[in-house]
């Protein structure tokens, strides 16, 4: 979403144009993840991920690219979420199989990497872009994260991923693209589509039940969440204050897909 000099936020978007066009694939330096911190979240430190705040980051090697750093889900968000995903999952030690943790869309790998680290789960996580892949993989060991992480397709991840539980946890969040229009998030238009998205999840497990993690923005278009939701149970959404125009600030929402979702419906 491109918009002029005039509007409210204009540095936030111009910025957020240039992470996602000339430095979409560079390893921002101190200076420019501090300015991202500023401009998306009004202060350095609210860019953080792995625990590590914007200004800290260049010096404890972290490498983030142009578009993961405008695509990602930062510290307070992530732990927002692992924190609802804990309490939905119960008391630990688990007495069965361990759940499966799974990031089909991984990017920086922050947005599971909270709930694994909470719940001492390895974390199976796919990213298709190899400088992304690269940038994180060096991340995440840096940091000591527990995810293997794997370079190709999301639905090459689920075919090697079989149901372990009905606490199975699966994160959803596929580039949104020209599914971002000024009149809100088409979870139709996301490239994959998130119905299709849901129906590979479905599939992978035999429709057995699990627990799904989406992010959107808070705008959502044509009803697009409840229908790409449809038949599944919500469980929770997570709304943190809005600091962007309306339209530009993160959602997180929790469903249990399966137990009576029919796929076909959406
Ligand atoms: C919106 S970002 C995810 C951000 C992530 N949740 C985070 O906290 O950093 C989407 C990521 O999915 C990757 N991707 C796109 N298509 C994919 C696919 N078919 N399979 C796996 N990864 C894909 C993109 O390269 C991008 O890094």
């Amino acid at each position: 979403m491109t918009t002029t000099a005039e509007s409210p936020h204009a540095a936030y978007f111009a910025f957020r144009d240039r992470l996602l066009g000339d430095l979409r694939t560079t390893v921002l330096n101190g200076e420019q993840l501090c300015e991202a911190g500023r401009l998306i979240y009004g202060r350095p430190e609210g860019l953080s991920l792995y625990g590590i705040p914007a200004p800290r980051m260049e010096s404890a090697g972290i490498r983030l690219l142009g578009r993961t750093t405008i695509e990602c889900c930062v510290d307070d968000y992530a732990v927002d979420v692992a924190d609802a995903l804990a309490e939905l999952h119960g008391p630990l030690p688990y007495g069965g199989e361990t759940p499966l943790l799974v990031d089909l869309f991984c990017g920086s790998g922050n947005f599971s990497h909270h709930l694994g680290t909470r719940l001492g789960i390895t974390v199976h996580a796919a990213e298709s872009d190899p400088d992304v892949h690269d940038a994180t993989r060096h991340n995440l060991d840096r940091v000591g994260a527990d995810t293997r992480l794997h370079l190709g397709d999301y639905g090459d991840l689920l075919g090697k991923l079989p149901a372990r539980s009905d606490r199975d946890t699966y994160f959803v969040e596929p580039p949104w693209g020209p599914a971002f229009t000024p009149a809100g998030l088409d979870l139709t238009r996301t490239a994959p589509p998130v119905p299709r998205i849901l129906d590979d999840i479905t599939r992978s497990r035999a429709g057995r039940p699990c627990l799904i993690a989406v992010k959107t923005n808070d705008l959502i278009a044509h009803d697009s969440l409840d229908r790409a939701f449809t038949g599944a149970e919500h469980l929770r959404s997570i709304t943190p204050p809005p600091v962007l125009p309306h339209g530009a600030n993160m959602h997180f929402h929790l469903y249990r897909l399966g137990s009576g979702n029919d796929a076909h419906s959406r």
